[in-house]
Formats: C-alpha cells, structure tokens, sequence
C-alpha cells in the first residue's frame, strides 16, 4: 500500500468480495491504474469506463484470463501480472492435494472428527503409494517445474506435455519425458495441471480426457476451473472412471459442482494455490511496484504482452 500511495491517491474497492460488472465499472472511473483481482473481469468496456487516462492493469495473479489483454493493448494499457513469487506456495498446495488425495488424508479427518468408530487393521482405509509412480504434468512452466522436483523427492517419475518443450537442463534435473497429451493421460497415475487458461485449454480434461485416464488415476488442479469440464469430471468419479481428484479450482468460483461436495475421493480447498502471508504479501508488493513502474514512465516489472508471455 504504502508503493501505491507514494504513486498516487489510492481508491479501495471491494476489499470484502467480487464486485459486479456494473459495480467494477463504477470503481475505476477516472483511474490512472487498476489493480485487479482474478475474479475481476477486466475487459475494453472496463478500460473505457475508466477514460482515457488509464494506463496500468496490475492482477494480482500469475493467470490473467480475466483481462482481455489485446483490448487493453489497443488502448494503449499496459497489463501486467506477478510471476515467480507464488511458484513454490501453489506447488506445495498442490503436493498437499496430491498427498491428501492418494492417502486419503481429508477422508480419515472426516472419519475421525463424525466420532466414527475405527481400528487399525492390515487393510483399513489403504490409498495409493507415489513411489515408483508416474507424474503427468500438464504445462512445464515454473510452477509445474516446483511440482516435478517435489514429485522426485517422493520417488516419482515425470512425464509431462504442453506447448513449448522445456529447456534440455529442466528436462535432465527433473529426468522430466514430454510426451503427447494422450500418452500422458494413458501412462499418468497422477495428472497435475499447470497450464494457463486460454481458448486452447479450457475443458481440456473433458469426458473423453477423463476415459483415457487410468481408474487408478487421481486429477490435481491448482491452475483455473474451466481448463477442467466439471460435469464431465464429477460423472467420472461418480462412475469410478479415476480413481479421485484434488481440486483448488472450480470453473464457476465460488459454486463447486454439488456432486463433488458429496464425493469422498474429492479433496476439495478454496483457490489457496498462492494463499500465505509469505506469498500474498510479495504478490501484492510486485502489483505495486508494477503500478508505480508504469506511472513513472519505466518498463513495468512484470509486462503481460498482448500475444501471452511475460516479459
Ligand atoms: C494466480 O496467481 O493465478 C493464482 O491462481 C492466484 O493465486
């Protein structure tokens, strides 16, 4: 706050949840720069609501599908986002769903706090061992790499797909193999997703991604809902297609698909991929000094450019 102050005079809103289209609208009028949420559509009706003096869109987020980027571009709005410093929170959340899914960590706590009765006995409540496992990471970028190194340190193997081939020293570390999407939902026992949400990826784990999983198989999202088909994933589970799904993302936030709320091989948490004081606190700082960056004049520390990609 205090980057944002010495920038300019700073307008809070909404502070207590998502604002409306229209209230959204309302809240940027006459600003030099907005600083966003994930769940604030920022597109050219809300860069035109603003007027002509806007110049800076920081989200406070590393994913910006809510900002209609060639839009803001074309009003000569520099947009810009915070990569690097959630990395490791949002791989270690999602480990911990990966964890709480395949041994059943969310289950047993469940079980324990109905006052279930239990004894341990040779077969009570078995899940599924990572050793020896296979990693399928779906978008090699930094937070899939943070996922992979975690997933070697348990003894797992890595394949992973996307669109761009990670670099030859990235691939030897993690011994990571890419493979084409379908090989990997074929060989993955686990699949985490880390790609961007885009036009290419959304419902990309749809019900025919979902059948060419093994049963054994267990779906990690800590990326954005919609690259997911909600229905499609809850009518696999349901079926026993996979074997569970770790979720920190639904494709209608906040509502979650009711049928997953019921589902016991479902770990469910609240978008907190990038959720510690650590984290918050530097992506909140990086959103700043990007405002202030661009009202000075200079470079922003952290450009969105309108093709994708930061710089
Ligand atoms: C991001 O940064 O894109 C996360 O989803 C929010 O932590």
């Amino acid at each position: 706050m205090v980057v944002l102050r010495e920038a300019g005079e700073v307008r809070l809103h909404g502070s207590d949840g998502a604002l409306s289209p229209d209230e959204l609208r309302e809240a940027v009028r006459d600003a030099d720069a907005v600083v966003s949420m994930l769940h604030d559509r920022i597109d050219g009706s809300v860069a035109d609501a603003a007027g002509p003096g806007l110049r800076v869109v920081a989200n406070v987020a590393v994913g910006y599908d809510n900002i209609d980027v060639p839009a803001l571009a074309a009003r000569g709005v520099t947009v810009t986002n915070t990569p690097g410093v959630l990395t490791d929170a949002t791989a270690d959340l999602a480990f911990g769903l990966l964890l709480a899914v395949t041994r059943r960590i969310g289950e047993g706590e469940r079980l324990l706090r109905a006052r279930e009765p239990w004894s341990f006995h040779l077969g009570f409540m078995l899940g599924a061992g990572l050793q020896g496992k296979t990693l399928g990471i779906v978008g090699l970028g930094q937070i899939g790499q943070a996922v992979a190194r975690r997933a070697r340190a348990f003894g797992m193997r890595i394949v992973y797909s996307g669109r761009s081939r990670a670099r030859p020293e990235v691939e030897s570390e993690l011994r990571a193999e890419r493979v084409p999407f379908p090989e990997l939902l074929r060989a993955s026992d686990v699949v985490s997703l880390h790609c961007p949400l885009t036009p290419q990826t959304r419902h990309l784990i749809d019900a025919e991604a979902l059948g060419a999983m093994k049963p054994s198989a267990y779906l990690v999202n800590t990326t954005r809902g919609p690259v997911v088909d909600e229905t499609a994933l809850a009518d696999a589970l349901v079926r026993h297609e996979i074997a569970g799904a770790g979720l920190d993302v639904f494709e209608k936030e906040p509502d979650v698909e009711p049928r997953l709320l019921e589902l016991d091989n479902v770990v469910l948490t609240p978008h907190l991929g990038s959720a510690t004081v650590e984290t918050r606190t530097e992506m909140a700082l990086l959103a700043a000094r990007n405002v202030a960056a661009v009202l000075a004049g200079e470079p922003a520390v952290n450009e969105v450019r309108p093709g994708g990609g930061t710089s």
